[in-house]
């Protein structure tokens, strides 16, 4: 029997969550209703982000089929843990609370878009409704179980700002980044995409980094999430989130990168901010991006600095990465400038965004013609004299 869901099926059911029950359910049974629940709790055990706080015994069961899976989780000083229960690992006593639901409406919730949540099939039993006592304060079970039924319901986004602080990236502090990511990426945040950041923090460190993958996995609820770090970071993975370790600037490693994910709708690139580097992965990596993606560079401000690989004085030099950033805004109008050596990328440049330190540039076709072509292009001639 399958215990574990991989990224492929993670994938499968993630899909199928956008669409009708029956569908949902034949993708459960095809990948085995255990491993399902299995990364159902996981992921729900994350986005409800339950600190440490006094003891709180939560059963957990999920309906599918005659069977329900259980789930005992016990909140402590030191957090939440879950396990399995079941056969031997019958749980003792009676729980602080019980909350059961069907499975497919669980998946449906965690997976499905905005607007799919729903909680017809959930019941919810306090333990303590017997002991008039317990009734004279809020017990700590009430917010246990609050947030993770608002992890299944969604009734709100956290916004990106509200996360990076929360994970520690710092694309918001000193950058304040957050601001034009919601602008490009909130429109997708209920899209199933996969999602390419490259540097995954800590540097040399091989324990640290990952802040901005815990943002990205939470941000967007549907999306399969991937880091490439030169440094060994592999451990920092987790469900929905797969590290890989590559050098940004080896096509050899890029192309592995692509074999285990498939192609990105949206790449980061926030890793050495060497310019020779960046347009190295855009040059492997654009041309992969499916179209309508997104590639987004950070950190621009190293193209002026010759430590990264920038150049102090000129700006244009198209070996920066800014002076080659602005080459793609001819690209933008490839079929309207006369005289131009064409450039690869030019039926695909959608639009080039520019902000601070950061650039946004969008994948789509950019074949319509251009102007017309009797629109005389050259130096007009005067034919006669002006009043
Ligand atoms: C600024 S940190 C990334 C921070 C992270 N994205 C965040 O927001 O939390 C840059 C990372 O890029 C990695 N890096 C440096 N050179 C690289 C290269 N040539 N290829 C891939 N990663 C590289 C570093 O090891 C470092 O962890």
């Amino acid at each position: 029997m399958q215990t574990t869901v991989d990224r492929a099926g993670l994938s499968r059911l993630i899909s199928a969550a956008g669409g009708i029950a029956d569908g949902i359910t034949a993708v459960i049974d095809d990948l085995g209703a255990q491993a399902v629940a299995a990364a159902v709790v996981g992921e729900l055990l994350h986005r409800a982000d339950v600190p440490a706080g006094p003891d709180v015994s939560v059963h957990l069961g999920l309906r599918h089929g005659d069977a329900t899976i259980r789930y005992g989780l016990q909140v402590g000083s030191a957090g939440i843990a879950h396990h399995p229960v079941g056969g031997e690992r019958e749980p003792a006593g009676v729980p602080d609370v019980s909350l059961t639901q069907d499975l497919t409406e669980v998946v449906r919730s965690l997976f499905g878009p905005r607007g799919a949540q729903s909680s017809a099939s959930r019941v919810v039993h306090w333990g303590h409704l017997e002991n008039p006592a317990a009734f004279d304060r809020p017990l700590p079970a009430y917010d246990v179980v609050r947030r993770m039924v608002d992890a299944l319901d969604r009734p709100y986004d956290v916004g990106l700002a509200e996360l990076c602080v929360r994970y520690g990236s710092d694309k918001w502090g000193h950058h304040t980044y957050p601001r034009r990511y919601e602008q490009h990426f909130g429109p997708l945040r209920d899209q199933p995409l996969t999602i390419l950041e490259i540097g995954v923090g800590g540097f040399g460190d091989q324990r640290r980094g990952g802040a901005s993958l815990e943002v990205w996995r939470r941000y967007f609820p549907r999306a399969l999430v991937y880091g490439l770090d030169i440094v060994d970071k592999s451990h920092l993975g987790g469900q929905r989130v797969a590290v890989l370790q590559g050098d940004q600037s080896s096509p050899v490693d890029l192309a592995r990168v692509v074999e285990v994910m498939g192609r990105p709708d949206i790449v980061i690139d926030d890793g050495s901010h060497v310019s020779a580097h960046l347009l190295a992965s855009f040059a492997y990596l654009f041309p992969v991006l499916r179209d309508g993606g997104l590639y987004v560079m950070e950190d621009l401000q190293t193209s002026y600095w010759p430590t990264f690989g920038g150049r102090a004085g000129t700006y244009d030099d198209p070996a920066t990465s800014l002076g080659f950033l602005k080459t793609l805004i001819d690209g933008l109008h490839h079929e309207e400038i006369v005289g131009r050596a064409p450039a690869a990328t030019d039926p695909d440049i959608g639009g080039v965004h520019f902000y601070h330190n950061l650039a946004f540039i969008e994948k789509e076709r950019n074949l319509d013609g251009g102007a017309p072509s009797w629109i005389p292009r050259g130096v007009r001639q005067r034919t006669s004299v002006p009043d």
